[in-house]
């Protein structure tokens, strides 16, 4: 794998102090990522709504320090300054400092702040590290402006996807695959990249609505749970299920198929969720009440002949998808209906959006 095509070559500039502020976008995957290898290869390819109002903002600050042996940065979270964060993003820039060697030459001053209410249960590591990798690509384009704006995103991406696999499909949109596949033209394990084909109108403006079922700290983490995929004893059969329902589902995006679209998302879900009632040691991210939403979402269905569907992430909350022409309508059945099964009454109404921005 062609990793080399990261390494700067040559930086023509020197820069002594800079400042950048990106907002990247949130995910959420329609074909779920769980089970990789070293470092951060997803065992299968997958595909992902980018979302437009759950963001993370983030500046970076840069100045030119004495030495360079160190990498050196403070991290404010919401103007506090955030210890506890700190080791994931150490642990982030040692993983990209030979693709970023200009990072030791710096001082970095990072300061993010989330859209979305604080531990929401909105996973902010896809978010949140697309954002620090677009800050790292507005240097690095100062300090050498032949890059392109296609090389820019690439890079980003294959960067937050070392800080957590999830974030390099959070750079662009509106869909974005990430994973080698034979038929996504240009896919990678090394990075995401925008769906390459038309998308049927029906999928455009799609909506999502997040319902916050429980709000608390995860019993198991994204990494143990991608852990438990190793030894897993139906492992090699869902990358290849997975593989499928990705060649599967970009037909579907393409021809407008509705109606496929609701059984391989919901099913997609379903499983990531099954793979982690069959781990060993086994786990249960479901609360009640996710599966009350279910019921709901498919009685709604049945009634109503409406395109809704739900999919989950690693977490208890519920992603309620709708398209753009049944707005007004799932927004009120949400509100009346699965609310109540939300703590403290919260969703969150979003759409598909288009990537990172700079501010
Ligand atoms: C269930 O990207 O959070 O949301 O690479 O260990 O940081 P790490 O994992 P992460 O896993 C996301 C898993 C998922 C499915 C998905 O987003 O595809």
């Amino acid at each position: 794998m062609n990793t080399a095509q990261f390494i700067p070559s040559e930086l023509h500039f020197s820069i002594t102090k800079a400042s950048y502020t990106w907002q990247t976008p949130s995910n959420i995957a329609l074909v779920k990522y769980w089970g990789k290898s070293d470092p951060q290869i997803p065992k299968n390819a997958s595909i992902s709504f980018t979302l437009n109002n759950c963001h993370t903002k983030t500046s970076i600050g840069f100045q030119k320090k004495e030495g360079t042996k160190e990498i050196a940065f403070e991290l404010f979270f919401e103007g506090e300054k955030k210890e506890a964060f700190k080791p994931k993003i150490a642990q982030f820039f040692e993983r990209i400092k030979a693709y970023c060697p200009y990072i030791f030459e710096y001082d970095m001053v990072i300061d993010s702040e989330n859209s979305f209410p604080h531990s929401s249960g909105i996973a902010s590591s896809a978010s949140g590290l697309s954002a620090i990798a677009m800050c790292l690509m507005s240097l690095e384009k100062a300090l050498n402006p032949s890059l392109t704006g296609e090389y820019i995103n690439r890079k980003a991406s294959f960067l937050a996807r070392l800080g957590s696999g999830s974030a390099s499909r959070s750079i662009e949109g509106p869909l974005v695959v990430w994973g080698n596949h034979p038929n996504i033209k240009g896919s990678s394990d090394l990075f995401g990249v925008q769906f390459p084909y038309k998308v049927h109108s029906n999928f455009e403006k799609y909506q999502d609505a997040i319902l916050l079922v429980d709000k608390g700290e995860k019993q198991v983490s994204s990494t143990v749970g991608h852990d438990l995929m190793h030894n897993h004893p139906y492992a090699t059969q869902r990358f290849l299920q997975a593989n499928d329902n990705l060649g599967e589902i970009s037909e579907i995006l393409q021809e407008g198929r509705q109606d496929d679209f609701i059984n391989l998302v919901e099913s997609e879900a379903l499983t990531l969720h099954a793979m982690m009632l069959t781990s060993n040691p086994y786990f249960i991210l479901m609360k009640p009440k996710t599966l009350e939403i279910i019921q709901l979402i498919w009685k709604y269905r049945k009634d109503t002949g409406s395109k809704i569907c739900f999919t989950l992430d690693a977490g208890a909350n519920v992603h309620v998808l709708y398209p753009f022409n049944e707005k007004e309508t799932v927004n009120t059945f949400i509100e009346n209906e699965l609310s109540t099964f939300c703590q403290n009454g919260q969703f969150i109404l979003d759409s598909v959006g288009f990537g990172a921005k700079i501010l």
